[in-house]
């Protein structure tokens, strides 16, 4: 399959490309899976309802078929079509953070999307994404998109049109390239089905926020204990993860350079992924900064190109500092703590 690429890089203003995202908008309607940009990292999009289409999305991807898809709307008032029993905190929840980086799982309503997007569930994810181009895709193909980050599953996910190139080239009919994307990594997902809100899976919107405007927020016990079976399926597979082995590593830069040292004088090459404050106080093969430690928004933004990096280096083995748990480091411990399969070293 040839894979169209429909260059949207004017980002303020969507009208001047209505051409590209009408025909990314035909392939949709005709049953065909389109990757687009979000303001939280690039969805591979295909009809909700259609069986046929949502086939190809895992298909292409290479995702197993228990674990569901979210689906994207362009307009609040579509929440009531896909779901009921919304609680009154999933309103104030849709109305502060979207359009945004907020997923909110929702009893379902039967026969309005394909099982295959739910995964036998009873529930539904839906978010509205702040991108411009995302929205207009929506509006133009007329019914909500099932889309899932489009990466090879495993991969970190897609923040620029190059990535979702280098995974699904040749396996999807085409990607709206509207450049690097704003935050950098997924919705923050929600469960919505009980009396108060629950964290699934962290993200660009923190449970300090989700509790301040509800009153009271949880964090699924599966993200800080490992014993319960994880309620947002997605969160059991390995994830986020470089070719080469990857080590949270715990220490002071002087430590961690002295375990550098040690595994490259037994003859590996050794890649640290850090900040820009450090970058230049390691000696290793491959050095690479993700953002500023200071400004934890832009590790986000920057951490899934920065470990797509390393596959273009000789590396046998990254080591990669932690960041405090806090705000968006949440999540992006998240994704380190996947990307290492949960292996930490003291350095
Ligand atoms: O920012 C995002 O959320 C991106 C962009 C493209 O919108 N999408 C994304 O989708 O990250 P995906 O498929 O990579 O991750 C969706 C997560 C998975 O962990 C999945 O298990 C969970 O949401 N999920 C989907 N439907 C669910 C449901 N009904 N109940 C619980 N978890 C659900
Ligand atoms: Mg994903």
């Amino acid at each position: 399959m040839n894979t169209k690429h429909w260059v949207v890089d004017n980002y303020q203003d969507i009208r001047q490309h209505y051409p590209q995202i009408k025909e990314a908008a035909a392939f949709l309607q005709q049953g065909e899976v389109v990757a687009f940009p979000t303001e939280t990292v690039y969805g591979l999009g295909g009809q909700v309802k259609l069986n046929s289409a949502v086939e190809k999305i895992f298909q292409a991807k290479g995702r197993p078929s228990d674990n569901p898809l979210i689906v994207h709307i362009a307009d609040q008032a579509d929440v009531e079509k896909l779901a009921c029993s919304i609680p009154h905190y999933a309103y104030k929840l849709m109305e502060a953070f979207w359009p945004g980086p907020l997923t909110v799982i929702l009893p379902r309503k039967k026969g309005e999307v394909s099982e295959l997007v739910t995964a036998g569930l009873d529930t539904v994810a839906i978010r509205m994404p702040d991108h411009p181009a995302a929205l207009a895709l929506i509006k133009e193909a007329g019914v909500p998109v099932a889309a899932p980050s489009a990466n090879r599953s495993g991969k970190p996910s897609p923040t620029t049109a190059r990535h979702v190139l280098d995974d699904l080239n040749g396996r999807i009919a085409g990607v709206i390239d509207g450049g690097e994307t704003g935050v950098g990594i997924e919705s923050t997902v929600v469960d919505c089905t009980g009396p108060f809100p629950i964290v699934l899976r962290p993200g660009g919107v923190t449970e300090k926020e989700i509790e301040q405007l509800t009153g009271k927020a949880a964090t699924n016990a599966v993200l800080k204990n490992k014993e319960e079976a994880p309620k947002a399926p997605g969160m059991k597979y390995a994830h986020y993860a470089p070719e080469a082995p990857l080590y949270l590593i715990e220490g002071t830069q002087e430590t961690i350079q002295k375990t550098v040292d040690k595994w490259r004088a037994d003859g590996k090459k050794v890649g640290v992924l850090t900040t820009e404050e450090n970058q230049k106080r390691y000696l290793a093969d491959t050095v690479i900064a993700c953002g500023r430690r200071d400004d934890l928004t832009t590790v986000a933004k920057n951490l899934y190109s920065a470990l797509r990096l390393f596959n273009e280096q000789p590396v046998d083995v990254i080591f990669a500092e932690p960041f405090p748990k806090e705000g968006v480091g949440e999540a992006i411990m998240n994704r380190l703590e996947k990307a290492a399969g949960h292996k930490w070293i003291v350095g």
